[in-house]
């Protein structure tokens, strides 16, 4: 296969205007799920209130150089103090479901002991806020802010904190259970130990690989022991699910030195993750190429019966795909000192958004049905897909961005072709709500439908939200 040309989007999808863009839902059921989503740290603000205590983040933002402009989410989108606002700005894009995070040292001060019951009332009455408005709420247990005292402990990289997560999501299921169905235990534990604990991009700001692999490993095995105890806690039968980032591994060419380098780029991205949670087991052609590199999964008896604990379904957060060379380029060595095949990511020349990543809907359609197809049986959700552009506000808050709407109307189609090939997606989660703080990229990267002016905290839907919302309920209209 010519991954460079099978990639590349049709000249028509790359020029898509909102018109356009106004069938990007055909094909998907009636009862396809639609939302958006956030994160707590990204948006909350209000850090040191009702005794919520420092994550890894508010430790991480003040190592300086670690985030653009030294930014921080001290107040971020001042969510915390906005909510029921933001909430009507939720049920006026007529969604069926929101997706959040619980800010774990906001409940659980510390990362251990009781309850904080100030900081668990604010998403209790988050959750009714929503439900009073028809919203279904989508709770994602861990999206990054992880207590500084477990990383203190020792953090991801040590067993503990798989043990620790579990009990903090039994005490967030005692206090929500007997409203929400929606459970996330993690999301995309790549990011927490590839980008937290080996190339130290994101908190805690580590670059020790064995330690990411081991971070891997305790992820796993605490998404694992809280699913086993939430479900245990669950008044109610829920929908349990873990979310992955995945993209699209291509291989450059068909030669068998690209076929492999696109075989381990998926290995450590996507069945290093994969495996363990729906085979029970570590797939052994990753195992060897860690070994490569000095590191070990550190399995013990039971840990995989626990992390195979059955999902309901998948969260997939798709950004974009790349492709792969396991050939070297002239006078480049076929291997690295440590033994490693030579691998690299070829540039693409594709259309990018703001963050520089290739726009390349293709590769989601790709990716959900090779997942449907190796992963059978698995219903699948789309819990974040987006894209940061160079928003241009004029004077009254107001975004036309084109780009963003084709961007998801583009990604959109590609979810819905996937289903025509026979993949389970049942829903679509857009990324984000509102602009928010892009972790290292601080507030400078916009993802959101709805524009946030930082200086007065004004909120102001752009042109992709209320293409958003006109999709969305042309969707509903089948109903
Ligand atoms: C995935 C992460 O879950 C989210 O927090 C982040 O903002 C988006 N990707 C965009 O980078």
């Amino acid at each position: 296969m010519d991954a460079t040309t099978d990639i590349r989007p049709a000249e028509a999808n790359a020029a898509a205007t909102a018109a356009a863009a106004t069938d990007a839902a055909a094909g998907l059921p009636a009862d396809f799920l639609w939302g958006v989503a956030t994160s707590s740290y990204q948006i909350e603000g209000a850090v040191a209130e009702d005794g919520r205590t420092p994550s890894i983040w508010d430790t991480f933002c003040r190592v300086p150089g670690a985030v653009v402009d030294g930014e921080n989410g001290d107040t971020a989108c001042d969510h915390y103090h906005r909510m029921p606002d933001d909430v009507a700005l939720i049920a006026g894009l007529g969604v069926d479901s929101y997706r959040f995070s619980i800010a774990w040292p906001r409940v659980q001060p510390g990362g251990r002991g009781p309850a904080n019951a100030a900081g668990l009332a604010f998403y209790d009455r988050l959750v009714d806020e929503l439900l009073a408005k028809g919203v279904l709420p989508w709770i994602t247990l861990y999206h990054w802010d992880l207590p500084q005292e477990l990383e203190d402990a020792g953090g991801w990289p040590t067993r503990d904190t798989a043990h620790r997560f579990a009990d903090y999501a039994e005490l967030v299921m005692d206090a929500l259970g007997d409203r929400v169905r929606h459970w996330t235990t993690l999301n995309e534990p790549w990011c927490s130990a590839m980008l937290g604990y080996d190339q130290g991009v994101h908190a805690p700001g580590r670059t020790h690989f064995p330690d990411a692999i081991k971070a891997v490993h305790h992820l796993l095995l605490g998404h694992g022991l809280a699913a086993q105890r939430l479900r245990a806690a669950a008044p109610e039968p829920i929908q349990l699910g873990i979310t992955l980032n995945m993209g699209n591994a291509y291989p450059a060419s068909d030669r068998q030195a690209d076929r492999d380098a696109a075989r381990r780029a998926d290995g450590l991205g996507a069945r290093l993750y994969l495996d363990p949670l729906i085979h029970g087991r570590y797939p052994a052609d990753v195992i060897s190429d860690l070994a490569l590199r000095g590191a070990e999964i550190p399995v013990q008896d039971g840990d995989l019966a626990a992390i195979s604990e059955p999902l309901d379904m998948l969260g997939v957060n798709y950004y974009s795909s790349h492709v792969f060379s396991g050939t070297p380029e002239d006078g480049e060595p076929e291997t690295r000192p440590s033994g490693e095949p030579y691998s690299r990511i070829v540039p693409q020349n594709l259309p990018v958004t703001a963050m520089g990543w290739d726009i390349i809907p293709r590769g989601l359609t790709d990716l959900l049905t090779r997942l449907g197809r190796d992963y059978p049986g698995l219903p699948l959700y789309i819990t974040e897909n987006g894209a940061a552009f160079d928003d241009t506000a004029d004077a009254d808050g107001r975004v036309q961005d084109d780009d963003r709407t084709a961007y998801l109307a583009d990604h959109i189609r590609a979810v819905a072709a996937a289903r025509a090939a026979g993949a389970d997606v049942r829903g679509y989660f857009a990324w984000s709500l509102m602009d928010n703080f892009e972790w290292a990229y601080g507030y400078d990267k916009r993802f959101g439908l709805v524009r946030v002016d930082y200086d007065t905290q004004r909120r102001t839907l752009k042109q992709s939200a209320e293409w958003y919302r006109d999709t969305v309920r042309r969707s509903r209209e089948q109903r």
